[in-house]
């Protein structure tokens, strides 16, 4: 079947929302120049044939210091958690899409492309689908994928329809609520579903831990192969890419998993990139500096593989970002606190010009 495919060389940016996020970052020793002095990253990123992106929550996108960045070097965005089931879904009988809308519609008056994300994740869960019979949730569970979907449909790139289902160890499918009572068949339905209610959007199957060789991509690799094989419209795999400074994935290992994925006759993208650097010994600007190379070297890898599309960032600067609810203080991302740019940034910048 030949569809009508959205091209991947455009613009985009970012959104905001409510977030219960700390800023935690560390103050850097060092001034960087403001980010208004520094090139766009899409425009070296459009250079290189791949989009780059940005998660965004909806409450930041009245701060202007957030949008500048954001605006200025960013061509894709994801809804950090505005699109998933546990924000549209709080109640059983009304649908809630207006955070969504607002990082959507803040988009699209940018010209920027829009990542959905992701429908069907473990992890974002409304509290009442728990409490679901088997029957009751293969129902709820349809009417979330075709709604949403529909939803955005025409507005959205493509889609993560299915967030994190392999187990951590690599040993099978990860034990979730809907492999419980939906068996494991559910993953194929999610991606037919989501087909159905958006034709045109690329449909990927999104996880971490699976960057490099590891027991875990080794499954990521088997399920999405049986998809293929299948027919299962899939389109894509991203690859997360939270990752530490102190121990990253080694390139070659995500190129070879990058290779073998593309080899399926699917597309890959970098999807949720944060690097942590409390891990690494020695000085904040020494940290800075093993990050600036983690940052360039990966993203060298997605720019050297042709089916390697889009780079996301999880997050604009180190004013906001998950890493620090989960692993405590840290500077994760490509902007400082004060939204200037880091070495990380011009690492990122040296990997989209082949520098
Ligand atoms: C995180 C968001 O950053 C948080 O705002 C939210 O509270 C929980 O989810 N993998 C994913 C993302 O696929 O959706 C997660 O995002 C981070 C890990």
């Amino acid at each position: 079947m030949v569809r009508a495919r959205l091209s991947l060389f455009c613009a985009v940016v970012l959104l905001a929302a409510s977030c219960d996020h700390k800023s935690a970052a560390v103050t850097s020793p060092t001034p960087s120049p403001p980010s208004t002095d520094v090139d766009p990253l899409k425009d070296a990123a459009a250079m290189s044939g791949r989009l780059v992106g940005a998660a965004v929550q909806s409450a930041f996108l009245g701060d202007p210091r957030y949008t500048h960045v954001f605006d200025r070097h960013f061509n894709y965005v994801t809804a950090e958690y505005e699109m998933k089931w546990a924000t549209t879904g709080r109640s059983p009988d009304v649908e809630d899409f207006g955070a969504g809308d607002a990082i959507a519609g803040y988009a699209e008056s940018r010209g920027m492309r829009i990542k959905g994300h992701a429908l069907i994740w473990h992890g974002s869960v409304p509290s009442w689908v728990n409490a679901l019979s088997a029957s009751e949730l293969r129902s709820a569970f349809e009417n979330h994928i075709r709604s949403t979907a529909a939803h955005y449909r025409g507005r959205v790139l493509a889609w993560d329809v299915v967030n994190e289902a392999v187990a951590d160890d690599g040993s099978g499918l990860r034990d979730t609520v809907f492999r419980q009572k939906l068996g494991d068949q559910y993953i194929a339905n999610a991606f037919r579903l989501a087909r159905e209610a958006d034709p045109q959007a690329l449909l990927f199957y999104n996880d971490y831990g699976g960057e490099g060789l590891t027991a875990k991509s080794d499954r990521i690799y088997d399920l999405v192969r049986d998809l293929v094989a299948q027919g299962v419209p899939i389109d894509g795999v991203g690859l997360q890419m939270h990752v530490s400074a102190a121990n990253p994935p080694p390139d070659a290992g995500i190129a070879a998993n990058m290779r073998r994925l593309a080899d399926l006759g699917l597309r890959v993208n970098i999807s949720e990139m944060d690097v942590r650097v409390r891990d690494v010994p020695g000085t904040l600007q020494a940290r800075l500096d093993v990050q600036r190379s983690v940052y360039r070297s990966i993203v060298a890898v997605c720019v050297a593989e042709p089916r390697c599309d889009a780079v996301t960032f999880w997050g604009v600067s180190d004013a906001h970002s998950w890493i620090y609810t989960q692993y405590g203080p840290d500077n994760p991302l490509l902007f400082d606190e004060q939204y200037l740019a880091k070495p990380a940034f011009y690492g990122v910048m040296d990997a989209f010009r082949r520098r």
